[in-house]
């Protein structure tokens, strides 16, 4: 690039939606700020959307829009391109050809990056052309940057996330007001913080694709999302919500990983944390993920994971510093995970059956004599010891919720004994049992 060229970086847009508008609105209203910090002029040179007519609340001459997402990637004035579709169809293609042609790529895409991130990441490495993935995690918060920068001399040791908003404002609003699960849901899609079709979110799809991510990121690996226990909140009730609180815990959505020998942990499922641990306290549509390094401690990031501003924040840090990279002719100066091509490897997910931890677990049983030593018996039996107990009301030959909190055991003695326990006379219903994090943040 000639020096003239240097002063004005090009860059297209696919996706004029709500993290595209944001992009724009930042690009124009703090185009001094970054033109002061990065020494050169971002120009929007194209925009594709297949409505190009819709008005988006800020304005941009018309004949930079296009239908045709090609025309962006086709265009040999353009450097960087922004993939702002969503999706793994044609956001693929898209990125895939781009950087065929040359152009460096950002995107917010953690759906496509959990699942085809190591082709795409190989093909940019082929290509000598950055990619950068931000809005990916967290929306707005810096934690790609952290981890591929910031904590670049650490052996990460944990990670515990709260990644998705929509299953947070849904866990704080129950926690916090009341109500059932599905009623919760149905104002929150009222008010637009959970979509039509939630399931990806509050199923605990979408927290597992961004753990995947953060996982890539902290062990140098490419995981598969589908190998991630994960468990959405669908199942979480009042009544477990109200024992929490008695046990002193709250129950979040929690994206778990834990290096562990040469295998990692890794789990997505809602978890009873201790009510005075910072994550117990992110609420609403903010996210917040703990990291333990073994060199830093711990280290915490919090902020808003969605919405327009937010993520379009994201998106222009990583068109900032490809524009720094371009200028110092040092693309791809830090591969996309931070680890150097051949020390990517293959690392092991532990089965969760193998893992060993604290339960929650809530029983409907008979009121009578002899419930308690029938059920601590098969627990017993399993090597699950006891650590307390709550039972709340008397319904004299009625059934009540009896509660109890272990200590470690292991997660498949406490599926088989829980299969006993269920086969019991004693027992009403399907027994309910919540995975316990009592030591967010200690050293492994
Ligand atoms: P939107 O649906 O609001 O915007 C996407 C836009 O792209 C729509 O206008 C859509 O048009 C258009 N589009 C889709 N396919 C094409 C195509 N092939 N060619 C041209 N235009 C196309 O999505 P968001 O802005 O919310 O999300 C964008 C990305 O950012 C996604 O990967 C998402 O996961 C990620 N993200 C979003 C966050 C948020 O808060 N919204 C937070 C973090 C990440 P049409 O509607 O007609 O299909
Ligand atoms: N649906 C996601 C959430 C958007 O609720 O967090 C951000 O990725």
């Amino acid at each position: 690039m000639a020096q003239r060229d240097m002063d004005r970086i090009n860059v297209g847009l696919i996706g004029f939606g709500t993290v595209g508008t944001g992009v724009v609105k930042i690009l124009k209203e703090n185009a001094g700020i970054l033109k002061d910090k990065l020494g050169c002029e971002v120009v929007l040179k194209k925009i594709a959307d297949h409505d190009i007519v819709r008005d988006r609340g800020v304005h941009v001459e018309q004949d930079i829009l296009t239908t045709d997402g090609r025309e962006v990637i086709n265009d040999p004035e353009i450097s960087i391109v922004i993939e702002l579709i969503g999706g793994t169809g044609a956001a693929k293609d898209l990125i895939m050809e781009a950087m065929d042609r040359g152009k460096h790529v950002v995107t917010a895409n953690k759906a496509l990056l959990s699942i085809h991130g190591r082709e795409i990441f190989e093909k940019a490495a082929r290509k000598g052309v950055d990619i950068y993935f931000e809005a990916s995690v967290g929306g707005g918060i810096p934690v790609i940057k952290a981890l591929r920068e910031g904590l670049v001399a650490n052996r990460i040791e944990s990670m515990y996330g709260i990644i998705n908003g929509t299953a947070n404002y849904i866990l704080s609003k129950m926690t916090n007001d009341g109500g059932r699960f599905e009623d919760v849901l149905r104002r929150a899609q009222e008010k637009g913080y959970a979509e039509a079709d939630p399931s990806y979110d509050v199923e605990g799809i979408d927290t597992a694709n961004k753990l995947a991510i953060l996982i890539n990121l902290a062990y140098g690996t490419y995981v598969n999302p589908g190998d991630i226990y994960t468990e959405g909140i669908a199942s979480v009730s009042q009544l477990d919500i109200k024992f929490a609180k008695e046990f002193g815990y709250r129950i979040k959505l929690l994206a778990i990983a834990k290096a562990v020998d040469s295998r990692i942990e890794a789990r997505v499922h809602p978890t009873m944390i201790p009510a005075s641990h910072p994550l117990a306290n992110t609420d609403g549509v903010y996210n917040a993920i703990h990291m333990r390094g073994n060199a830093v401690g711990s280290v915490m990031l919090y902020g808003l994971g969605a919405g327009m501003m937010p993520t379009a924040s994201a998106v222009v840090a990583d068109i900032a510093d490809i524009c720094r990279n371009i200028r110092k002719g040092a693309a791809n100066r830090i591969t996309p995970l931070s680890y150097t091509e051949d020390a990517v490897r293959e690392v092991g997910i532990k089965d969760i059956s193998s893992l060993e931890m604290p339960y929650y677990i809530r029983f409907l049983a008979m009121d009578k004599p002899g419930v308690l030593s029938k059920i601590s018996g098969v627990l017993g039996a399993h090597n699950i010891s006891i650590s307390s107990v709550i039972q709340k009301d008397r319904k004299i030959g009625g059934a009540v919720p009896l509660v109890i909190v272990t200590h470690n055991a292991f997660e498949r003695e406490l599926r088989s004994s829980m299969e006993e326990i269920e086969k019991l006379d004693i027992i009403q219903d399907k027994v309910v049992y919540i995975r316990i994090e009592e030591n967010i943040g200690a050293a492994n």
